[in-house]
Formats: C-alpha cells, sequence, structure tokens
C-alpha cells in the first residue's frame, strides 16, 4: 500500500522544519511560530487532515507530527532563551557607567548653632583668663549630688528628673555643675574655669530637652566677692547680646552656692520695654549663679576661710533660643536642614 500523501507532506516538512534557520530576531521567532504552529499555521492544518490517514498508517503519521511538533518548540524555546541572554547582556553594557567620573558638587555643611553659641560664650571666658574643663556625661551620684552639698532627699534625686544607669551605680549628668568640684580637686586653687557640654533630664516639651547643653563657670581665689560675680558677668552678657545690655541679680537658692542668684538680662528681643517673649517685664532669666558654698570647697579640700569664689551656670539652647529668635527647642534636634542653613 502506498504512503498517504498526508505522510509525504510531513516528511518534508520534518526535512524542512530540521533544516530552518536560528530566527535572528524577537519577529522572526514570532513569525516562525505563526507559520507554522499558528491556527492557521502549516503544523495545525496538517494535524487538522490527520483523519483522512488509512488507520494502518496512522501511528507513523502521528510520530511524524509529533517530531515535526517537538522540533519546532525545541528552536522556539532555545532561540527564545537566547536571545532574551543577548538582550540582558546588551542592556549591562549599556548602563555600565563609570565609578570614576566626577561627581556633582558636593554640599558643604556648616556648624550648628548650637555649637556656634557654645563656642561664643566659651571664647569671651577664656579671653578673661577661663581655662576649659570637660568632666563625664555618665557621673556618679558624689560628683553630680552629694559633692555639691545637695541634701540626701532633694527632688532633683528624684527618678522623675535623673536618669539613672540601671546595673552600676551612675547616673547621667543633670548639669555641669560636678565639673566644678572634678576640677577643684584636680587642679585646686587659685582656678578658672569654663566647662561646657552635654547634661540630661527626664523631661520634653517646647522649652526642654531630654538633653540639652550647658556651661558651667566658676572663680576661686582669696578675695573673690558677689562684685566680682556681678562684673564677670555683665561683661560677659555685654559681649554676648550688646554693649547696652543690662543685668540684674534676685536673690534665688542652688544648694552649691550662698548666697544664690537668679541672674537677669535686659530683654534681648524690646531691649527692656516689654513684649511677648519678656512677658511684658523687661527683663529674661538667663543664669544661675551664687558664691561656691563652704560645703563644696571643704569637699575638695580648699579651706573656705581662705579661699573664696563665684559659680554660675547656663543653658546654651536658652541663649541660643533668644539670640536667634528660635521658640521651639526641639528645632535644634531634628536636623531639618532647612531650619540649620539659617545660620
Ligand atoms: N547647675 C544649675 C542648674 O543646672 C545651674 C547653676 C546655678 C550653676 C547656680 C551654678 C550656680 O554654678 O551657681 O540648674
Amino acid at each position: 500500500m502506498a504512503a498517504s500523501p498526508l505522510i509525504e507532506r510531513l516528511k518534508e516538512l520534518k526535512a524542512e522544519v530540521a533544516s530552518l534557520p536560528a530566527p535572528a530576531d524577537e519577529r522572526a521567532l514570532e513569525g516562525l511560530r505563526v507559520h507554522y504552529l499558528g491556527k492557521k499555521g502549516s503544523v495545525s492544518l496538517l494535524s487538522q487532515e490527520m483523519g483522512s490517514v488509512p488507520k494502518e498508517q496512522k501511528p507513523e503519521a502521528g510520530k511524524l507530527l509529533q517530531e515535526v511538533r517537538a522540533s519546532l518548540e525545541t528552536l522556539l524555546a532555545e532561540t527564545g532563551a537566547r536571545l532574551k541572554r543577548d538582550k540582558i547582556q546588551k542592556e549591562i553594557e549599556q548602563e555600565f557607567f563609570d565609578i570614576t567620573l566626577p561627581s556633582g558638587e558636593p554640599e558643604f555643611g556648616a556648624r550648628h548653632p548650637i555649637a556656634m553659641v557654645m563656642d561664643e560664650v566659651v571664647d569671651i571666658f577664656t579671653a578673661m583668663g577661663f581655662q576649659v574643663e570637660e568632666g563625664p556625661e555618665v557621673e556618679t551620684d558624689y560628683y553630680n549630688f552629694e559633692g555639691l552639698n545637695f541634701p540626701a532627699e532633694h527632688p532633683a534625686r528624684d527618678m522623675q528628673d535623673t536618669f539613672h544607669l540601671t546595673n552600676i551605680e551612675r547616673l547621667l549628668r543633670t548639669h555641669t555643675s560636678p565639673v566644678q568640684v572634678r576640677a577643684m580637686q584636680k587642679y585646686g586653687p587659685p582656678l578658672s574655669v569654663i566647662a561646657p557640654g552635654k547634661v540630661y533630664r527626664c523631661d520634653a516639651d517646647i522649652t526642654h530637652s531630654p538633653m540639652f547643653h550647658q556651661i558651667e563657670g566658676f572663680t576661686i581665689d582669696t578675695k573673690i566677692t558677689m562684685g566680682d560675680l556681678k562684673g564677670t558677668l555683665q561683661a560677659f552678657l555685654r559681649r554676648l547680646y550688646g554693649p547696652k545690655t543690662a543685668i540684674r541679680l534676685r536673690p534665688s537658692f542652688f544648694p552649691f552656692v550662698e548666697p544664690g542668684a537668679e541672674v537677669d538680662v535686659s530683654c534681648v528681643i524690646c531691649g527692656g520695654k516689654g513684649c511677648r517673649v519678656c512677658k511684658h517685664t523687661g527683663w529674661l532669666e538667663i543664669l544661675g549663679a551664687g558664691m561656691i558654698h563652704p560645703n563644696v570647697m571643704r569637699t575638695s579640700n580648699i579651706d573656705p576661710e581662705r579661699w573664696s569664689g563665684f559659680a554660675f551656670g547656663m543653658g546654651i539652647e536658652r541663649i541660643a533660643m533668644l539670640k536667634y529668635g528660635v521658640d521651639d527647642i526641639r528645632l535644634f534636634f531634628e536636623n531639618d536642614l532647612r531650619f540649620l542653613r539659617q545660620f
């Protein structure tokens, strides 16, 4: 029995497919797929004619059709994979970037306003002969409280104001005053020290931050009086806020000084006439100060009969807020460049 014409055509198709060149791009690949395997493609058309093949020749025809289909699918799959690889390779080559090329203009930073005010205050005092000292931020109760004549039940020792470290007998210093005691013990009198640094308190709102900066200062010599304190602070505040600045001292209490005072400056905003910032008093509270308490001297083996001294302490954020007219302390710690660029 002669082979059916369909078998002849399948054999021709098989030979044709075997000699097909690999398609060169996606379009050729798709064209090939449609030409053979599409709805009206030759393979599809031939498979529709399978019904006309005599029964005993069906297995041979079916096998041929399978082979043609399989070799077409292999060709399409392999070419598809190769084209994809080529495309990725090309992209990698085109997207190569040269890490040795110069970058854009670098942006320059600037001093933080708090650092600028700290430097300015320290400069004014070093020009008057004060030496700069620093102490640890992780302190002992002894330097932060006891050596500064705080009684055992003083409210500042309360957990609510002080960060106590767990597991070790230490706290985060709540003020820079401990540097007084450290410097007195280290050098002995006569001595003039200015001590800038970070301090910590459990407190946070628009005028309080849990970390802020203070500057402590003190002088010890044989004949230091309250007059020296006032003159020194007046000279300092006039350098800082201008020659017309007036100051006044009001009696106040701090355990480490006797007498103690609160120091006010004439309002830096309205010049003393009265405004919102000074709450219409014409004055701004700016420093705590006083004559060093005899007990503090004794702690450091300094004879209070022979030596006397004054001490003062101030918050830098407050000074900076008044100097630059900033009304929320948190702005100093958010590091928003739009804020920082203004200084
Ligand atoms: N240590 C005080 C505080 O943190 C500030 C202060 C007040 C310091 C009076 C002094 C002083 O040296 O004499 O509030």
